[in-house]
Order: structure tokens, then C-alpha cells, then sequence
């Protein structure tokens, strides 16, 4: 998904490699002050191993692996290898492109807190290891699948989303809530990248952010879950593409306005507050009918919700609406 301005002369949409994002006309003129020209491309950011902080360890380690939820026990396909799941992610904050995960190591990951602010009985900051101990911890499979047309299969340790909706006090009066990625670009240098809408920010219905699979991660493959996959607090809505998991946490808003994501706001044209998986509905540069498994040769067909219709579908109540599908 990296930020390059198509050219006139450059590939079709139909052999367009998934891996790019380009910024619709406005932003780029905005951010390009009409002048300069961005070569963002997959920009190489330097590695800030150096900056890598001393971290205790994970005051939580303890509590994983926590039992498996027999509901999503599997999810219908091999495990992706541990290996390839954690060193081929996307974090923009940390660089344009996949290999991310030694640069990950410098985010601090305590103390860290979360707060739940906005339309809620009182506002409140509490600390991650606090919230984690207060929450109902199980192992859940789920599939993933990237807007990109990749996708992988893990167990995400954490806790229903409900039960953080729960936690927070929403007034009856909120529709959305709102989640907010760390701001800190000392430690994570693609925040210095001034053409992107930083903070990480992403929104869900209340509806859908208590649907039994919306998850909050906290551990990954029986351990607390690695600062490339998002640690300390990460989301997992497996229907809706990848983009919407919002990685490492820091708020939450609730809200009766639907918020504006990070993506939506750089490229309203390709990427939509919904953004649920469909096939049959491809991004405008590219098809989404198949996914390619990470770590291994296959290709295979993506399924409408990611498979999870059956648990969502009733969310979405006029399926034709493509609206849903962006
Ligand atoms: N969250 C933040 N804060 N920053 C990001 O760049 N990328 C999103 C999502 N969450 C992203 C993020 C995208 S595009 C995907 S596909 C998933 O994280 C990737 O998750 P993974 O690296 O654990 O596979």
C-alpha cells in the first residue's frame, strides 16, 4: 500500500501489483504544495535498532496461552507459519513496506494506557496491564485478509470487543467508537512522513464493534503479541479488510459522528469506512476475487465476509449496497 501518483503511461488496473496505494489528485496537490513531486515509493526508512528500548518484560506473560474459544477453535485453513506472520506485516508508522518487524522492536510497549474518552459515562485512562487482568483472555483462529489480496490464518490471544464496550460505558446516545495508534515519532520514523494523516486512526459501528468477532489482541501464537503485530493492543474484525484492525492502541472514542480513517482520509476513492471483504466487488486498481496465502503458493478464492457471513451478515442489511464493500 505504498503512496505513489500514477502516471498515465503506467500498468492498467488489472495488472496492477495490489502492493500500491495512490493518493487521489487533491491530497497529493495539498501535500505536494503543487510543486515538490513525493517519491514516497517504498521509501526505506532507517533502522532505528539503536533506539530500541530496554522494555521490561511483559508484565502479562503469564496469562498466555489462554484457553482456546472451541467457537473458532480453526478457521478452515492451516495455521500461516509463526514466522512468516510475524516478520511480513504492515505498520506504516514504521515504514512503507513489509519488513518492518526489527524496526517495531524500539516502540515501548510499557508503560503504556489506554483511554476511553468521548460519549461515555466518565472519561477514563487506565493502564494496559490493568485492562488486560480485567478482561475474559481466550485464543481465537481467525483468518486475515489484507485489502492487498494477501492472507494469513492465527491464533490472536485477547478478548471480545464487547467486553471492552463494556469496560468503557458508552451512552446509549453513541454510534461509533473510534480507535487512536500511538503518536510518537522519535520511535517510529514513518510518522515523520508528513503526506500521511498520522495518527492511525480507525472507527466501527457500536453494532459492530459487539458482534461476537470483534476482537481485541493482546497475544499471538500463545504469547503476549509482538510489536510488529501491534502490541500491547491491537483489533482483529476478520470480515472487514485488513486495514481496519487498527495496531497498537492508545484510545478510544466514542462517538455519534462516523469517524474518518486514516486510509479514507488519504484515499477516500479506494478505501471506505466499511471496507467488509467481498469478491465480487474489487478495489478500483485491482480484482479481489483470490487471496495469496503467506508463506506458502497458494492462491485461493476470497469468500464474502471472509467467511464470517454467517456471525455479520445481518449487520449489513442491503447486501447490494456496494457502499459496504469499500
Ligand atoms: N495499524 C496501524 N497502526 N498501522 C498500520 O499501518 N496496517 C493495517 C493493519 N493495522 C496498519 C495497522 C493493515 S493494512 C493490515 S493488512 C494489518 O494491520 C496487518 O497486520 P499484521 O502485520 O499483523 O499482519
Amino acid at each position: 500500500m505504498w503512496i505513489k501518483r500514477r502516471k498515465d503511461w503506467e500498468l492498467p488496473e488489472s495488472a496492477a501489483t495490489p502492493e500500491h496505494v495512490y493518493l487521489n489528485r487533491r491530497r497529493f496537490m495539498q501535500i505536494a504544495g503543487g510543486g515538490a513531486v513525493i517519491g514516497a515509493g517504498a521509501l526505506v526508512l532507517p533502522q532505528r535498532m539503536q533506539a530500541q528500548t530496554e522494555t521490561p518484560p511483559d508484565p502479562t506473560a503469564e496469562l498466555y496461552p489462554a484457553a482456546p474459544n472451541p467457537e473458532f477453535a480453526e478457521a478452515g485453513r492451516a495455521l500461516t507459519d509463526e514466522e512468516v506472520a510475524t516478520t511480513y506485516n504492515n505498520f506504516y508508522e514504521f515504514g512503507s513496506h513489509k519488513q518492518i518487524w526489527r524496526a517495531a522492536q524500539a516502540l515501548p510497549t510499557r508503560p503504556w494506557t489506554v483511554t476511553f474518552d468521548g460519549m461515555v459515562e466518565e472519561e477514563r485512562t487506565v493502564d494496559i496491564d490493568t485492562l488486560i487482568r480485567a478482561m475474559p483472555l481466550e485464543e481465537r483462529v481467525y483468518r486475515h485478509r489484507c485489502v492487498e489480496a494477501w492472507a494469513m490464518t492465527v491464533p490472536w490471544s485477547g478478548f471480545p470487543m464487547a467486553a471492552l464496550v463494556d469496560y468503557a460505558r458508552p451512552l446509549s446516545s453513541a454510534r461509533y467508537v473510534r480507535m487512536q495508534t500511538f503518536e510518537d515519532a522519535e520511535v517510529a520514523p514513518g510518522q515523520e512522513q508528513f503526506w500521511y494523516p498520522w495518527p492511525y486512526t480507525e472507527g466501527l459501528t457500536i453494532a459492530e464493534a459487539t458482534n461476537e468477532v470483534a476482537f481485541m489482541v493482546t497475544g499471538l501464537y500463545g504469547r503476549p503479541v509482538p510489536r510488529q503485530n501491534g502490541a500491547p493492543l491491537r483489533l482483529a474484525v476478520p470480515w472487514k479488510y485488513g486495514f481496519k484492525s487498527a495496531k497498537s492502541i492508545v484510545r478510544f472514542t466514542f462517538t455519534d459522528q462516523q469517524p474518518l480513517s486514516f486510509w479514507e482520509n488519504l484515499a477516500g476513492n479506494e478505501y471506505g469506512f466499511w471496507a467488509n471483504v467481498n469478491p465480487e466487488v474489487p478495489h478500483p486498481r485491482w480484482s479481489q476475487a483470490t487471496e495469496r496465502l503467506i508463506g506458502t503458493n497458494d492462491e485461493v478464492p476470497t469468500q464474502i465476509f471472509n467467511g464470517y457471513g454467517e456471525q455479520v451478515a445481518h449487520l449489513y442489511p442491503d447486501l447490494s449496497d456496494e457502499r459496504y464493500f469499500h
